[in-house]
């Protein structure tokens, strides 16, 4: 820590935030549109977009709506979006069998969007959950999530969507050792171009209600995570599980949730130097959102001091729900 130097009256901190031009020099952060990453859903169909429950703000869109979308993104210099498949009940089974159909929704979205918009990058979640009928992240075998025959699902999950043209596979299941066999498979199927952003330190938190009512697992849902997402307790853990990571061969790291876990931003940017990224989640979006239907809160204003937040703390980037809004007041 800097020991400054100075006291009142000879320093006075008011002369350099006195008015726009010196506030603008001295800002120790900046948040660009560079820094967004804007998660969608999609559903099959081409029927008109499905609102979620408690998501206000976010829609399920079908494919042509989501091309649309993708060019108002591309079109406002968004840099990147996150896919996420809505599955319909009758699609679920209890190994999540739909997770490795190659013409399944999740490929054929990858695939439409990047050839109508080459130009934007599209990451995939690499996660069995909207898939499965008890909505795990992993096969359920006698009460228990297995890790290893999981992991070789996963693996299939990436190959395909690296074939349907992902740029980015990101493994949000939380398995031991995922990254390390994405990574690998990539390899030997000679696709050293797409890269790995890991859900490295991904809480079993309660924060992430909206999304599985997005993607369709919130019923489905039995029990809880907490076999495989992190104890919210938990730091040093956060630490070993990125350069567990990294070294299996993540590119990027992930911190999710987002501003409660902060904390842990600053530790793992701090303590790895590596692309440092956080997840603005579902519940997250929604408390600004409800907050500020109730009249608490100004949207737009809370929205962007929150992903400056991020900045602060270390992310290089954020995905957050908010990313087309933010991007837009960018732009003003
Ligand atoms: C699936 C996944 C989840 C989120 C992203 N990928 C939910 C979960 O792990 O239960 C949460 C995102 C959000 O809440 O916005 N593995």
């Amino acid at each position: 820590m800097t020991n400054f130097p100075g006291s009142y009256p000879q320093t006075r901190l008011r002369r350099t935030r006195k008015s726009p031009w010196v506030r603008r020099l001295v800002a120790e952060n900046k948040l660009s549109v560079d820094d967004l990453i804007w998660p969608l859903f999609v559903a099959d169909g081409d029927g008109s977009p499905q609102d979620v429950d408690g998501l206000a703000g976010v829609q399920r869109l079908p494919i042509e709506s989501l091309k649309d979308t993708a060019r108002q993104a591309f079109a406002l210099g968004i840099p990147a979006l996150a896919l996420f498949p809505f599955v319909p009940d009758e699609l679920k089974t209890p190994d999540g069998d739909e997770a490795i159909n190659s013409d399944n929704l999740i490929c054929r979205a990858i695939a439409e969007v990047k050839s109508a918009i080459p130009e934007i990058g599209i990451i995939t979640d690499a996660a069995l959950d909207p898939y499965t009928t008890h909505g795990h992240d992993g096969l359920l075998r006698d009460g228990e999530i297995v890790n290893d025959r999981t992991v070789e699902r996963l693996v299939e999950m990436a190959l395909q969507a690296a074939a349907a043209g992902a740029d980015v596979i990101a493994p949000s299941d939380m398995m031991d050792g995922r990254v390390g066999a994405i990574r690998n498979a990539l390899e030997k199927a000679g696709r050293h171009d797409v890269a790995i952003m890991a859900y490295s330190a991904k809480y079993a938190s309660s924060f992430y209600g909206p999304f599985r009512a997005a993607v369709g697992s919130r019923k489905a849902l039995s029990g809880d995570k907490k076999t495989y997402q992190m104890n919210p307790a938990n730091s040093a853990e956060a630490a070993r599980e990125v350069s567990l990571d990294l070294a299996e061969g993540a590119d990027m790291v992930m911190v999710k949730p987002g501003l409660p876990y902060l904390d842990i931003v600053r530790l793992v940017k701090q303590q790895f130097d590596v692309p440092t990224f956080a997840y603005q989640v579902s519940g997250e979006y929604a408390m600004l959102k409800s907050a500020a239907s109730a009249g608490a809160l100004e949207f737009d204003a809370c929205l962007l001091e929150t992903l400056m937040a991020f900045k602060r703390a270390g992310c290089d980037g954020v995905l957050t729900y908010g990313a087309l809004e933010a991007a837009r007041l960018l732009a003003d």
